[in-house]
């Protein structure tokens, strides 16, 4: 009797851990890619990874570049099924892409776009903060997500709900980091952030490889919302006050001058503040490229440390780690010098104004709407650390950071 019962048990055991194994291997995918062999942090080797050139090789043609940029990325096809330049290998797939990115960025540029998107964002702010305490890191996600999804999909921001926008942020921010681990969720199993996606955009289908609408939310979104929370932080909470002053008013003043990109404020730019924001918060902080060792022709993933170069000070100075947007005003060939942007023949089409015109519009409209009503509380987190160190790069940091109203309400 005893006998038999163990077996029962025995069986039932077996049946439970063979049924588990079975809906984890459908459910997730094990990543294939070689592990990082080298990281490099020095300006020449980060130029020479963001063109995808192994070392002691001069010249390699596009489709080499590709996959080398493609193995990496692969994760990115199991965890949000993609298909799109970061993760093909056809040179006209890659194109075709890059070509669409780039009309679609051009947009806000015609018929007063940069002015409606201002609009809709003020308004959006205006409705956020009519609470006196709001979490900082969902409003500014579900703002940039808003934006990015009128400019990519031609919508109007108004009209997504922002309970939509912040469920649909939540969750690709947890698919990402789900997606960096070795065991990566497959994109079939997020029925909940397709029907988030559906309900946006509802001609399109995210289980199809071609049409899902991930493929432009993915690097828009996710490089802008990173920055803009850094930018925000820096310029309304840190540094001198009379610094602060200078940045708010250039901002605010380009934003009323939208045909002029860099209104001058005192000689100063909003691109440098643009600039500077992603020097020191790149939000691709890693690039990283497949090569094939040629003496032994094993694979190799290397890595470009983008923000550990961007923040060293035998590059920078003694203020390397300090934001400080005037640096820009004494440097001769910004472009070549930002490596946030990538570089030839990947750098990105956000490069030419629209990445900086964007980090400008959300950080100033976030700030107008603040103005000097709101501090910031830190709940369970630490506080931000001292002027002259930079704020944390975590995905996850400040997530408990809340707007807090200074003022009673009578
Ligand atoms: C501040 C915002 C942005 C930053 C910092 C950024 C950063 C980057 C970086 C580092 C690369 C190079 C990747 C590599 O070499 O593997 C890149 C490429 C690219 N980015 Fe962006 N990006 C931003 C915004 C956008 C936006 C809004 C779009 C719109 C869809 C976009 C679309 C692309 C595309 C299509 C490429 C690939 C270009 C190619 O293959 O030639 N990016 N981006």
């Amino acid at each position: 009797m005893a006998d038999s019962k163990t077996a029962i048990v025995a069986v039932t055991v077996v049946f439970l851990v063979a049924t588990y194994l079975y809906i984890r291997s459908n459910n997730y995918e094990r990543s294939n890619c070689p592990s990082v062999s080298k990281v490099f942090a020095d300006e020449v080797n980060c130029l020479r990874i963001l063109q995808a050139k192994a070392s002691n090789q001069d010249n390699h043609g596009l489709r080499n570049a590709l996959q080398s940029r493609a193995l990496p990325n692969q994760r990115l096809t199991v965890a949000f099924g993609v298909d799109n330049a970061f993760t093909t290998t056809s040179i006209e797939n890659r194109n075709m892409f890059r070509n669409q990115s780039t009309s679609l960025l051009r947009q806000p540029f015609s018929n007063s776009g940069w002015i409606k998107l201002h609009h809709g964002l003020r308004s959006m702010v205006k409705d956020a903060l009519t609470d006196k305490s709001i979490l900082l890191v969902p409003l500014v996600q579900s703002l940039t997500l808003r934006i990015t999804l009128a400019v990519l999909f031609d919508l109007n921001p108004i009209a997504i709900p922002a309970s939509v926008a912040e469920e649909l942020a939540s969750d690709i921010n947890d698919i990402w980091l789900a997606s960096k681990c070795g065991t990566i969720p497959k994109w079939r199993t997020q029925t909940r952030t397709h029907m988030l996606l559906r309900s946006i955009l509802p001609s399109t289908d995210p289980l199809n490889l071609a049409e899902n609408p991930m493929n432009f939310i993915l690097p828009a979104y996710e490089t802008l919302w990173r920055v803009v929370l850094r930018c925000f932080i820096e310029v309304l909470y840190r540094g001198p006050r009379a610094s602060r002053t200078t940045w708010r008013r250039a901002i605010q003043e380009s934003l009323s001058h939208p045909k002029d990109s860099s209104v001058d404020v005192s000689k100063f730019s909003t691109n440098n503040i643009a600039r500077e924001a992603l020097r020191l918060y790149p939000p691709t902080r890693r690039v990283y490229r497949y090569f094939q060792d040629p003496a032994t022709g094993y694979p190799e993933v290397e890595a470009a440390d983008l923000e550990a170069c961007q923040r060293d000070e035998t590059l920078w100075g003694a203020d390397a780690k300090t934001f400080n947007p005037d640096r820009w005003m004494t440097i001769d060939d910004p472009a070549r010098r930002l490596l946030a942007f990538g570089d030839s023949p990947f750098r990105c089409p956000a490069y030419n104004e629209f990445g900086f015109r964007m980090i400008i519009l959300l950080t100033g409209a976030l700030s107008e709407g603040v103005g000097e009503d709101y501090e910031l509380q830190y709940g369970s987190c630490c506080e931000l650390p001292e002027w002259g160190t930079p704020l944390c790069s975590g995905r996850r940091s400040y997530s408990q950071v809340r707007l807090q109203g200074l003022r009673s309400c009578n």
